[in-house]
């Protein structure tokens, strides 16, 4: 929670990049014991204690659904196919307001969907980021995997009001801008390349793949434009998120976005 408090803020700007990678490699980073608060405003709210992981079989769902999501290769190997964990897109295990949260989904799904036209469950969307973000395959919905990502979800939703979405749910929307993929080619070689390499390999643990083969797929939510410049807006450079203007970075997604990802092609990832 440190890091949460700490750069999300934007008080960072003093913290050494040593200490960013430090913290940049753990998992999530639960601070001391605190009073979980129910959020009506993302600023105030900390995640719940990991004291309150009940003991005993729930308690061990949580617990495998946290390293599912903060070391989804290694603890889900079967069904990923590139180098991300949740975490990486998911900020900090989940906990982030305009970092993709967790907290509070839950309780609002089941949801209609333009994208499939139908209503979907929590598992299914679940399932579309293993198909498309981690470029992998379905999981056993009742299997250990998935019981333990919903129980961890479930658990960090436990002060939430159900049916009510938390704020800085999702990406936040920019306005509609036209990115120039040169000027953002300049920007990721001053502020991203350090970390993600001029290659867009990622070095890991530092920080993932952006494109090439350990990367998201080009089905997925982060491949299109509009969301990525979101994302990289409120959350990137790690270091220093906020400090992008909105056109920097649709500039910037739009250089990410001219680099080669994974086809994605729906049969392969049944
Ligand atoms: C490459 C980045 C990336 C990775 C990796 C990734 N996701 Fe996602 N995920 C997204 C994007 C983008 C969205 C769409 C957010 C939006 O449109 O507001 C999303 C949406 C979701 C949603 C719906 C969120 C909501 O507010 O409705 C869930 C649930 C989810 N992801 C779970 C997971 C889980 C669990 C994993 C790991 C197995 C994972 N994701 C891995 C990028 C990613
Ligand atoms: C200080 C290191 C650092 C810098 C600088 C940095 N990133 Fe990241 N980036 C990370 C880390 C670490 C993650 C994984 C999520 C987290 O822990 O914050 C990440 C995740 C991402 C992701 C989602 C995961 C993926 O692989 O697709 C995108 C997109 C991204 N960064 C884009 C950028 C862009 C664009 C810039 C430059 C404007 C940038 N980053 C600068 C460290 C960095």
């Amino acid at each position: 929670m440190i890091r949460v408090i700490a750069i999300r803020c934007g008080f960072v700007a003093a913290l050494a990049l040593s200490v960013l990678i430090l913290f940049s490699t753990s998992a999530v980073s639960f601070g001391a014991p605190r009073t979980p608060q129910a959020a009506d405003s993302s600023k105030t709210w900390v995640a719940p204690d990991p004291a309150t992981i009940p003991a005993g079989p729930l308690g061990d769902s949580i617990r495998l659904g946290i390293q599912v999501f903060n070391e989804t290769p290694k603890y889900a190997e079967r069904y990923v196919g590139n180098k991300l964990s949740c975490t990486h897109c998911h900020i900090d295990g989940g906990t982030v307001s305009k970092g993709m949260p967790m907290v509070g989904l839950p309780g609002i799904f089941p949801m209609y969907r333009d994208r499939e036209k139908s209503v979907i469950t929590f598992e299914e969307r679940i399932q579309q980021c293993f198909q498309r973000s981690e470029t992998g395959h379905r999981l056993p919905n009742d299997g250990p995997e998935m019981t333990g990502l919903v129980a961890y979800a479930q658990w960090l939703s436990k002060d939430q009001v159900t049916g009510r979405p938390f704020p800085g749910r999702g990406l936040v929307e920019l306005p509609e801008l036209n990115g120039d993929a040169a000027k953002g080619s300049e920007i990721y070689t001053e502020q991203c390349a350090v970390c993600h390499g001029a290659d867009g390999a990622g070095k890991l643990p530092v920080a993932p793949a952006l494109w090439g083969p350990n990367s998201y797929s080009d089905g997925a939510g982060m491949n299109q434009i509009a969301k990525m410049a979101a994302f990289v807006q409120h959350n990137m450079p790690q270091n220093q998120p906020d400090s992008l203007t909105p056109q920097e970075a649709y500039d910037v997604a739009t250089y990410i976005h001219s680099k080669p990802h994974t086809v994605f092609v729906m049969k392969d990832h049944m």
